[in-house]
Parts: structure tokens; C-alpha cells; sequence
């Protein structure tokens, strides 16, 4: 049996934040931010909360794939803006979409989150400890952001993204999948003790492109996948530099990659199943093609999945 994706939504937030806008706020450029790091604009979360953001996605999902929300037993939330210290966001979602058995928890693996919560589910479904598996990338990070701080202020932005998944036997399946983390390094990303996201950007750059091509080698290897056989890339999307500098070292061509980092940001745990759901909505996906996520984070900690769609 193999485990496919069977729903996918989206939300973002109303409010745009545009590089001009940002132009008058910091010390800042509408060029630099273009030209370093490929964002025009981003979603601010003004009037919407993590729960709301996670619902919505999550609702448009669970009625793309025409299931009851009892049909769902277990929530898994990736975020590092939950709703409250606790419960978890999970749980709080499982509350608001009705779902009424099996279990609900957070992960904190930071940009990463989408790929750990990925491969976790895959793991659930396979052993047959779930049935039907709803994972949420979702993050307000204008929370954390400190909006003095021009060299990380730009970067970031607010949404969520959900994906429903089930087991089947029609072809559709996670191929490979592998997860990592280092702690030495979490001084490279990380939250100081106001809250706010601090980074060692040039060093976080480089340790960003040499470990997503060495995890999806990796993956890719497992899976006895050739990178030419790769249809489409979903990166995490941080920096357009990590994506093309990614592109390059694989040996992908660059026009396989789904980018959006222009009109989001780095929204963290959500910019995966943000860009998987435009993707798929776009038509660059279509089923059977050999799909390969990849992610880097605080923590750090990285992954890779390769799926069959
Ligand atoms: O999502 C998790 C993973 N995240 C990442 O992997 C992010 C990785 N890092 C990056 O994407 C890039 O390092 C940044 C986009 C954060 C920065 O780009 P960079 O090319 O590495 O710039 P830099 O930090 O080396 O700064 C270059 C210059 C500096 O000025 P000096 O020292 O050369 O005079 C900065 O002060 O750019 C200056 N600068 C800015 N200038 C205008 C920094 N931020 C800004 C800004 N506007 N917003």
C-alpha cells in the first residue's frame, strides 16, 4: 500500500506587505531585497490568528478530498508560531474541524516542519497507526519578526497549508524520505530572548545549499531515482540564490523548480504545501509524476521526500 496525497488548501492572509512598503519602514530597498533574495511582496496576518489560518487551509483540504472530518485520526501541526504555549495547535484544530478520534500534536522543526511532518505521516499511515493523516504547515512569523531588524525583516511572511493524506494502492506513494538535524548549529537560526528570529544569514546560506543537494541525493539514491527523472522540485522557499544554487548542483534543470518566493516570503512550515497546493492548482503537477520536497531550518534541521503523485 502507498500513501497519497488526496487533498490540498491554502490560506493567506489579506494584508500585503510590499518591498516598497518596506522601503518605508527600514533601511531598505526594493532592489537589494529583489536581487538578494528574489521577494517582491508578502502576506501579513493583521487580523487573522495560526488556528484560523490552519482551519481555513486545512477546511479547503479536507473538502478537496470529499471526506468527512471523522474520517480524519490524526492532526499533525508544523509550526513554530502555535496558536498558545499549549495544547498544541493540533489539538486546538482537531477541536475546530470536528475531528473526533485518533490524536493531535505540534512538531517544532521550523522551516523543515512540512518535510519531518511528510515523512512522520508516511510512517503512521505504512505501520497503519492512522488511517487518513491532515498535516498543516502554518505560521504568522510577523509575531517574531522584529520589524527594526532590516536583515531579517524583509524575509519573512504569514500563511498556512494543508495536505490530506490516505493510503492506496493506485501507484501513488512516498518513495524516500529522510529527516536530519544538527543542534551545534542552532545559533545560526534561532529566536533570541525577546522572541525574535536572529540569523547568521551568509553562513545559514551556504550549510542551506550543501545539506538540501546532499539529503536529496540521498533520497533520490533510496528511491533508485535519477535526477533527470524528477519532474517537478517543491523547495523550501528562503531565498531564490539557495533554489538556484540547489538547481545547479543536482543537475536540475532550473524550470522544474516551483518557485513563489515573490509574492509569499519565507512563510517557514507553510511555503511547501503553499506551493505544492499552487502547483498542483497551476497544472505543473499532475499524478504520477515524481515530485521531490526539500527544506532547511533552524534547529538546524533539514530533510528531503520524494513522492510519486
Ligand atoms: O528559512 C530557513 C533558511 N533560511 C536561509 O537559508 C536564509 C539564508 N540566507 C540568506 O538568504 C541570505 O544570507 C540573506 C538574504 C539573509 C542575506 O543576503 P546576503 O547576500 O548573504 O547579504 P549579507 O547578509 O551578506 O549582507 C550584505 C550587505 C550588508 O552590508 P555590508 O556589510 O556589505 O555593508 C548588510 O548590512 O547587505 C546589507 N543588508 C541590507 N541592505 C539593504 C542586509 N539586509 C539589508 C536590507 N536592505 N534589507
Amino acid at each position: 500500500m502507498g500513501t497519497k496525497i488526496v487533498g490540498t488548501g491554502v490560506y493567506l492572509p489579506r494584508t500585503v506587505l510590499t518591498n516598497l512598503d518596506l522601503e518605508n519602514m527600514v533601511d531598505t530597498t526594493d532592489e537589494w531585497i529583489t536581487t538578494r533574495t528574489g521577494i517582491k511582496e508578502r502576506r501579513i496576518a493583521k487580523e487573522e490568528s495560526v488556528l484560523e489560518m490552519a482551519l481555513n487551509a486545512s477546511a479547503e483540504a479536507i473538502r478537496e478530498a470529499g471526506v468527512s472530518p471523522r474520517e480524519i485520526d490524526a492532526v499533525i501541526v508544523a509550526t513554530l508560531t502555535p496558536e498558545k504555549r499549549f495544547p498544541s495547535t493540533g489539538c486546538l484544530l482537531q477541536a475546530e474541524l470536528g475531528v473526533d478520534k485518533g490524536f493531535a500534536f505540534d512538531i517544532s522543526a521550523a522551516c523543515s516542519g512540512f518535510i519531518y511532518a511528510l515523512e512522520i505521516a508516511d510512517s503512521l499511515l505504512k505501520t497503519e497507526k492512522a488511517d487518513r493523516v491532515l498535516i498543516v504547515g502554518v505560521e504568522k512569523l510577523s509575531e517574531i519578526v522584529d520589524w527594526e531588524d532590516r536583515s531579517t525583516c524583509v524575509l519573512f511572511g504569514d500563511g498556512a497549508g494543508a495536505v490530506l493524506l490516505e493510503r492506496s494502492s493506485d501507484g501513488s506513494d512516498v518513495l524516500a524520505s529522510r529527516m536530519y538535524s544538527d543542534g551545534n548549529l542552532w545559533d545560526l537560526l534561532y529566536a533570541d530572548n525577546c522572541g525574535y528570529i536572529k540569523m547568521k544569514g551568509r553562513e545559514l546560506f551556504k550549510v542551506a545549499v550543501r545539506n538540501m543537494e546532499e539529503v536529496c541525493r540521498e533520497v533520490l539514491e533510496t528511491a533508485g531515482v535519477g535526477p533527470e527523472e524528477v519532474d517537478v522540485v517543491i523547495p523550501h522557499q528562503a531565498n531564490v540564490r539557495i533554489i538556484n544554487s540547489l538547481a545547479e548542483r543536482l543537475g536540475i534543470p532550473r524550470e522544474r523548480f516551483f518557485v513563489n518566493i515573490e509574492r509569499y516570503g519565507n512563510t517557514s512550515a507553510a511555503s511547501i504545501p503553499i506551493a505544492l497546493h499552487e502547483a498542483l492548482k497551476g497544472g505543473k503537477v499532475e499524478r504520477g509524476d515524481l515530485v521531490l520536497f526539500t527544506a532547511m531550518g533552524g534547529g538546524l534541521t533539514w530533510g528531503a521526500v520524494l513522492i510519486r503523485f
